[in-house]
C-alpha cells in the first residue's frame, strides 16, 4: 500500500513531459488513498490509516530564473514557525527574501494553499506554517514546510510543501535504467571536447545482451585513462567484467546545443480528509434561540452541499407553484444544488437550513403573487432583501 500518491507521477515523468509539450515547469496533480501504519488510529477524520490525499508534483528546471508573483500576499502577515521553532509574522515574499522560506516556488505554494483553504472556509487565523527541522525532514526533502490548522485537538498538519530536489526521478533513474530527464538549450551551442570510450556493439551487444545498453552508460562514463579488462557495476548490483574487445576509443569534437537535466520537483501534498474535518469545525456554530441551543454551518458557498433552499411561506394560493417552478429552475442550472422546503414553520425550515449550512433561503410570500418578487435571506447575517426573481444572482 502506497505511502503517498506521488511515485506514479514520477515513474511516468516521459509521458508527462511529452503531454506539456517539453516545455518546464508543469505540474501534475493526483488525488488517492494513501496508507499509513498507524499504530492506534484515533481522532475520527485526524489520523486514519487509510486516508484521502491530493498531491502536486511542480517539475522545474533548477537554474531556471522563474519569477512569481507575490502581490496578492504583501499585506498578509503569515504566521511562520522557523525550524527551530521560533514564530515570525512575515509576508510571504519577505520570508523569501529573508531565505526564511529557502526556495521561491515554496513560498508560491505556501500562498496557493493558503487562499485554497481561506476560499473553503478555514479561519484565516487558524492557520500556520511550520518548517521542518533539519532532522526532522523527510529522506528526499530538502527544505519542507507543514500548513497547520488550529481545531478542536489543536495543532495539526494538513498539508506539507516539500522541495524534492531531483531525489525521486534520479532514484527511479537508478533504479530502472530509464532516463527521466528534461532539456535545457543553450544560449550558445557549446563545442565540446571528447575523450573516451564506447561500447562496440558487435561484441559488447553477443557478451552483455540485456545487459548492454547499462553498460554502455558505464563505459561512457569512465575516464580516458582507464585500463581494461575493468570492472563496472549494474544498478540491480551485480558486476560484470568489460574487456579491451567490448570498448572503442572515442575522440572526437562536437557541438553540443544542449543537455539534458535531472528536474526538480516542488510538492504540495494535501491531506484531504483532515482538511475537511477543520473546515467543518470552522464552519460549526452554536448559539442559543429562545432558550434552545441553535446551531449553523457557516460553510463557504465553495463547499456547501446544498446551495439554495426555496420556501413558499405557504403552498396555497399559486405560492407553492411559483416556489417549485423556480426550484425546477434552479435544478436546470449546473453545479446549484436547490431544495425545496415547505414543511413546518418558516423559523424552523430556516433553522434547518442553517444547520446544514445552505448559503441562501429564498421565501415565496404573498407579495411574490402581486410582483414576481422574492425574499432572499443570507445564512451569515440573516439578513434579509427584497429581490425580484429575474435579478437572483445564481440564476
Ligand atoms: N508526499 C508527502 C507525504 O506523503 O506526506
Amino acid at each position: 500500500m502506497r505511502p503517498e500518491t506521488a511515485q506514479g507521477m514520477f515513474t511516468m515523468f516521459p509521458a508527462l513531459y511529452r503531454h506539456f509539450r517539453e516545455q518546464l515547469p508543469f505540474g501534475a496533480i493526483q488525488v488517492g488513498k494513501g496508507y499509513r501504519n498507524e499504530i492506534s488510529p484515533r481522532q475520527g477524520m485526524i489520523r486514519l490509516r487509510e486516508f484521502n490525499m491530493a498531491e502536486m508534483e511542480y517539475f522545474i528546471d533548477p537554474e531556471s530564473q522563474e519569477i512569481h508573483d507575490f502581490s496578492s500576499w504583501k499585506s498578509t502577515q503569515m504566521a511562520l514557525i522557523d525550524g527551530d521553532g521560533s514564530l515570525h509574522n512575515h509576508s510571504l515574499s519577505d520570508a523569501v527574501d529573508a531565505h526564511l522560506i529557502r526556495h521561491q516556488t515554496v513560498g508560491f505554494f505556501m500562498g496557493k494553499t493558503y487562499d485554497f483553504l481561506v476560499d473553503l472556509g478555514v479561519d484565516p487565523n487558524k492557520i500556520r506554517f511550520r518548517q521542518h527541522a533539519l532532522d526532522e525532514m523527510a529522506h528526499y526533502a530538502s527544505d519542507c514546510w507543514d500548513v497547520e490548522l488550529l481545531g478542536s485537538y489543536g495543532w495539526i498538519e494538513c498539508v506539507g510543501i516539500a522541495h524534492r530536489g531531483c531525489y525521486d526521478l534520479e532514484a527511479h533513474e537508478k533504479a530502472s535504467g530509464r532516463t527521466l530527464r528534461a532539456r535545457r538549450e543553450f544560449s550558445e551551442p557549446k563545442i565540446i571536447e571528447i575523450d573516451g570510450w564506447t561500447i562496440d556493439g558487435g561484441v559488447a551487444g553477443p557478451a552483455f545482451r540485456g545487459d548492454a545498453g547499462q553498460v554502455k552508460v558505464l563505459v561512457e562514463a569512465l575516464d580516458s585513462d582507464v585500463e581494461f579488462p575493468t570492472e563496472v557495476t549494474l544498478n540491480d548490483g551485480r558486476t560484470l567484467t568489460v574487456e579491451s574487445e567490448h570498448v572503442k576509443r572515442v575522440q572526437k569534437t562536437v557541438k553540443e546545443t544542449g543537455e539534458w537535466y535531472i528536474p526538480h520537483v516542488v510538492e504540495p501534498a494535501f491531506g484531504i480528509d483532515r482538511i475537511l474535518w477543520h473546515v467543518l469545525d470552522h464552519a460549526y456554530d452554536e448559539s442559543e434561540k429562545g432558550g434552545e441551543p441553535y446551531r449553523m454551518l457557516k460553510l463557504s458557498s465553495l463547499v456547501a452541499p446544498v446551495d439554495v433552499v426555496i420556501l413558499p411561506l405557504f403552498e396555497k394560493d399559486g405560492m407553492g407553484r411559483i416556489a417549485s417552478d423556480l426550484h425546477k429552475r434552479c435544478c436546470l442550472i449546473p453545479n446549484l444544488v436547490s431544495m425545496y422546503d415547505a414543511s413546518g414553520s418558516i423559523g424552523k425550515r430556516y433553522a434547518r437550513a442553517d444547520e446544514i449550512g445552505v448559503p441562501i433561503c429564498i421565501t415565496v410570500d404573498h407579495q411574490s403573487l402581486e410582483d414576481n418578487t422574492v425574499t432572499m435571506r443570507t445564512r451569515d447575517d440573516g439578513s434579509q432583501i427584497r429581490i425580484s426573481i429575474d435579478d437572483l444572482p445564481f440564476l
